[in-house]
């Protein structure tokens, strides 16, 4: 049974001040929801006022990137060193940092060996553009992004990951996937890919995530499929609404 987990990623948003007013108005409600893992992943600069509020709690944090050097002269960057003083997860690779900074799997690859080398818990992200999508280039390209991304690892450390499936036309767009859609990608399309690499077992243990515009409305779907382990969050996890969600996604999974 793999243990669900649903993780808000912040994106480029909240002050210091704005994270600390909205942690205090979500963890009692957020820690109260047992079984199912809870992460907030916030901006590099509020993350140490958040592991202050929800140090007494059970929620985890992540950051949302990382440089895979140890240190030295790369200005503007964050070393897996630095976070684990801060936070236990890493998203690593999401379609944002893909798109926009230019990220590779090569690259992403190497930050998750250096994450693991650190003992952060990587949640690495992987999905197809719309005009793969419209393609029919879907299981091409994913299957490309898992090998790619998870290059060279044990099995040990690739049936710890946790993987988020999040097709680029669903972020932000209000067009989630429908849970069959998402699930069969990551039933079939990633756990197979994993499968191939490490054997079965190994893709049995590996949780994956979808994400797209997931909502409290649309989490319980999702949630009831049963390759569907929990789901990276944005927009929706900027709210109060995050608590409703991850109430709905544990009550879903019957933990
Ligand atoms: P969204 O973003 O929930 O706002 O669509 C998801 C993500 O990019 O992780």
């Amino acid at each position: 049974m793999r243990r669900p987990i649903l993780a808000g990623n912040w994106k480029m948003n909240m002050t210091i001040a704005e994270a600390i007013d909205f942690v205090r108005s979500i963890r009692l409600g957020l820690n109260e929801i047992k079984g199912v893992d809870r992460v907030l992943c916030p901006p590099f600069t509020a993350l140490a006022a958040v592991k202050d509020l929800i140090s007494a709690t059970g929620i985890a944090l992540g950051a949302q990137n990382m440089y895979w050097e140890e240190k030295g002269a790369f200005t503007g960057e964050i070393a897996p060193g630095m976070l684990v003083e801060l936070c236990q997860y890493v998203i690593l690779g999401h379609s944002e940092r893909r798109g926009y900074f230019g990220e590779t799997d090569a690259g992403i690859n190497r930050k998750l060996h250096a994450a693991l080398a650190h003992g952060l818990k990587p949640i690495v992200c992987v999905g197809e553009t719309e005009a793969q999508h419209d393609a029919g280039q879907t299981e091409r390209v994913i299957t490309e992004q898992v090998r790619g991304c998870l290059a060279g690892l044990t099995a040990e450390q690739a049936g710890g990951l946790v993987v988020a499936y999040e097709p680029v036309w669903a972020i932000g767009t209000g067009k989630a996937a429908t849970a069959g859609g998402a699930g069969a990608v990551i039933g079939v399309t990633i756990r197979g890919a994993i499968a191939d690499l490490y054997g079965e077992a190994t893709a049995q243990a590996v949780r994956v995530q979808y994400g797209g515009s997931v909502t409290p409305a649309n989490i319980g779907e999702f949630m009831s499929h049963p390759d569907i382990d929990g789901a990276l969050v944005g927009g929706a996890s900027l709210k109060a609404d995050f608590v409703d969600l991850v109430r709905i996604a544990a009550k879903t999974k019957g933990v």
